[in-house]
């Protein structure tokens, strides 16, 4: 229905049916979850087989991973990472579960011992980060926690608008990094075009010490086989130095019995064991174990993933037809097609997202937070809303999406009248 040509009258009849719809959804008494992005039972099960490899597991002639040491990770997973991601298994540092954890690490080495020599970033009166906005909030989370200032720069079809980024990092030393997920971004699905990678790698930063936060939470992670690729990083010309490369299995295997990964040059990754090899004596082996046995190269990557689009793309080509079925027409809000990763993005008219949110949550759906997409949940137009489609029962979507698209209809439809 084409909302912009009817009446106030007829805006209002609309809004009535809306409003009928939505209290006969509040008397079902709901409870469903469309928050975070965590995947569903069944894609779980995909890597139950993997456990095995432990139970099974017989120390080698001249390795035993059930004791002490290689703080770097076993050789095997290191290779098998490298060859997924095509890099070199030297810049491969593998640990337990947890990408966040690293990243936490990874900050938290830069704040209290610099990076590679510099002055640690505790010791600076600023330390300011750029961070592509909407983007993922526990990233901002993390940054906050430890005092950085964020910068917000809206995230493009292509990555940051980065004639924006240059400008500010060629200019402020206080910007010591920028933190971007690359491929099947969180939230909006967006992947950075080659050029915007190529870029990010040259561009002259007035920090000596500057760092490209490089999470590629979803690198392997398309819906579709000709979802758009991204550049590899490490293939780019520049200062390779300033990338830190972040990967885990959480939702390739299991969230909580994976793998993490940080993938840098060999200048960081010396610098960095020296650390890690004081914090510990030794990550999950076994778990790493199992995993370069279950997927020990990019073929075997490859073929689990597809099990997983498998089970996911039902799941979001459903509730993207509900959504252009249904709200097509409807002034001012849009939503995404993502090729791959975690989420679906809507942009609501804005000033409506918190109110939506709100009627959805007291209809029985909970969805992530109005705002939690912007460093200190600031979406000054309040309009991002970040739906996750993967945990949700699939024959749980249509309900869920009635709230959600009802709950959608009146908001916008109240604001169009005033
Ligand atoms: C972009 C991004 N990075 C990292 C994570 C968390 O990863 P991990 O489980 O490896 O800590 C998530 C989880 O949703 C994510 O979306």
């Amino acid at each position: 229905m084409d909302y912009s040509i009817l009446t106030n009258e007829e805006l209002t009849k609309q809004l009535a049916l809306c409003k009928k719809r939505y209290q006969s959804l509040l008397k079902e008494k709901l409870s469903l979850d469309l928050t975070r992005g965590r995947p569903s039972q069944e894609q779980l099960e995909l890597s139950q087989p993997m456990l095995d490899y432990i139970a099974t597991y017989k120390p080698g002639k001249n390795s035993d991973y059930r004791n002490y040491g290689q703080v770097e990770g076993i050789p095997e997973l290191r290779a098998a990472i490298a060859d997924m991601l095509d890099v070199d298994k030297e810049n491969v540092i593998a640990t337990s579960v947890s990408s966040l954890n690293l990243m936490f690490d990874v900050l938290a080495r830069a704040f209290s011992f610099g990076v590679c020599g510099s002055t640690p970033w505790a010791k600076l009166p600023k330390v300011k980060f750029i961070c592509p906005v909407p983007g993922y909030d526990r990233h901002f989370k993390m940054l906050e926690s430890f005092g950085v200032e964020m910068i917000c720069v809206p995230l493009l079809e292509n990555g940051p608008d980065m004639d924006i980024v240059e400008q500010l990092v060629a200019s402020d030393e206080a910007i010591k990094g920028i933190i971007c997920v690359p491929r099947f971004s969180n939230p909006t699905g967006d992947v950075y075009s080659a050029q915007t990678v190529d870029r990010l790698v040259a561009m002259p930063t007035a920090a000596k010490d500057f760092r490209i936060f490089w999470d590629n939470a979803y690198f392997a992670h398309e819906l579709y086989a000709d979802a758009p690729v991204l550049k590899n990083i490490f293939d780019c010309a520049g200062d390779l130095d300033r990338v830190y490369m972040f990967m885990s299995t959480s939702k390739i295997t299991m969230p909580s019995g994976g793998i993490s990964a940080l993938i840098c040059t060999p200048k960081n990754v010396k610098s960095t064991l020296e650390f890690m090899g004081v914090q510990s004596l030794s990550y999950n082996k076994l778990v790493q174990y199992a995993h370069a046995q279950f997927l020990p190269n990019a073929a075997a990557l490859r073929a689990h993933m597809e099990k997983h689009a498998e089970i996911l793309r039902p799941k979001f080509e459903r509730i993207l037809a509900l959504l252009d079925e249904r709200l097509i027409g409807l002034p001012q809000v849009s939503w995404n097609h993502p090729r791959g990763g975690y989420f679906i993005t809507i942009y609501a008219m804005p000033h409506t997202a918190k109110h939506i949110v709100d009627l959805c949550k007291k209809a029985g759906l909970t969805l992530t937070a109005a705002g939690s997409t912007y460093p200190y949940y600031r979406d000054d137009l309040d309009s991002v809303m970040r739906l996750a489609p993967t945990y949700i029962q699939p024959e749980q979507i249509d309900v869920a999406m009635d709230i959600l698209m009802t709950s959608i209809e009146i908001a916008t439809l109240e604001r169009m009248i005033g």
